[in-house]
């Protein structure tokens, strides 16, 4: 099976990225070809500050490697380290139907919003086939908002193999992510950047006890039992915590006589535990950037080997010569 997915360096990840996607894709790894990238191109139609962008790529790569992501098993690299994707969306964007990306739902929603949309958001489906269809991938671990975007391109991919009588492309499947896993934010909405709740998993200690002690909780007095299947502090606790422990905070949220200030103590507690490997690892890993770039160098290399093979099928079968 051939696994590949991508991740937008739009900002630090958060609680929600890790259990709704980083986890369970990097849970993937041991596959006979396992492709993870940092989106940076699919930044670009959101951040406009080139520190920014550079940074948050950085720190994508060397969180990635810090939870777990081990580049003898899986590919990491950089999105723009492979010119081959640009060339390869423009091949598929001259077979994309327009009404198929104005049902997309990153455009339709800024759209509807009134707000001005670039060609850059338009066409990002495009180029998440491209993304695909230049590794051969299977299949695709993304999150349910991504899902339609797989559909897009098999449609696509369909589309030229029909048009060319090929089989140039290979036709992916969405991946298994457990959709269930929906992490709540510190207001209890599902956790996202955009909407300001997030709880960054690698939070200085300080700032990341402050975090948890903002989660909004409701009224209950202190001495009142409580109930831990409404309550956000619990929900996260529960990604933490083996099956005892779960059994045991919720039996004392129900006898009453706890606040929730102690579950939040506990909650940052088993986050610290849960997440303190990782952020040793992180440690070392930001005090060697070098090490860091040779690992996405290797990747690019070995990612572009694989996209160039597809592209010059692809470039052969519609009529182009090959590539010199
Ligand atoms: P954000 O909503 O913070 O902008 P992204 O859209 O960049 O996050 O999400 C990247 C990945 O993380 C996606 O696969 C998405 O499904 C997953 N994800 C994000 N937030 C959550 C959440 N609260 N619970 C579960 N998965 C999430
Ligand atoms: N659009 C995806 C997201 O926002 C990131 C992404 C880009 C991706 N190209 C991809 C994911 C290819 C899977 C496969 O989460």
């Amino acid at each position: 099976m051939k696994v590949l997915s991508g991740i937008q360096p739009t900002g630090r990840f958060h609680w929600g990225n890790y259990f709704g996607a980083i986890r369970q894709y990097i849970a993937l790894q041991d596959n006979e070809q396992a492709f993870y990238f940092i989106a940076d191109l699919h930044a670009l139609t959101t951040i406009r500050d080139p520190q920014e962008l550079r940074g948050y790529t950085r720190d994508a790569a060397i969180d990635l490697l810090a939870l777990g992501l081990h580049p003898e098993q899986a590919t990491l690299f950089r999105q723009s380290d492979v010119p081959e994707i640009a060339e390869l969306t423009w091949l598929l964007m001259t077979l994309t139907q327009m009404s198929l990306l104005e049902k997309c739902h990153a455009y339709k929603d800024k759209k509807a919003k009134g707000l001005p949309a670039d060609a850059g958001l338009f066409t990002y489906p495009v180029l998440m086939a491209a993304d695909i269809l230049a590794y051969d991938s299977d299949v695709v671990p993304v999150g349910a908002d991504q899902v339609q975007h797989i559909e897009v391109t098999r449609d696509i991919a369909q589309r030229f193999n029909t048009t060319y009588q090929s089989d140039v492309f290979v036709l992916p499947q969405p991946g298994l992510l457990d959709h269930s896993a929906k992490v709540p934010g510190t207001d209890g909405e599902k956790m996202s950047k955009s909407y300001g709740n997030v709880i960054e998993v690698f939070l200085p200690e300080k700032k990341l006890r402050k975090t948890i002690m903002s989660i909004k909780t409701d009224s209950t007095p202190l001495e009142a039992p409580k109930d831990p299947d409404t309550c956000s502090v619990f929900a996260l606790y529960r990604l933490f915590a083996s099956d005892e422990r779960q059994a045991e905070l919720a039996e004392r949220y129900r006898a009453g006589g706890m606040g929730y200030g102690e579950a939040k103590q506990l909650l940052f507690e088993a986050a610290m535990d849960y997440f303190g490997p990782a952020r040793e690892r992180r440690r070392q890993l930001e005090a060697d950037p070098a090490a860091v770039e040779d690992v996405l160098a290797a990747g690019a290399t070995a990612a572009r080997a694989k996209a160039a093979e597809v592209l010059d099928r692809a470039r052969q079968a519609c009529g182009l010569s090959k590539r010199g």
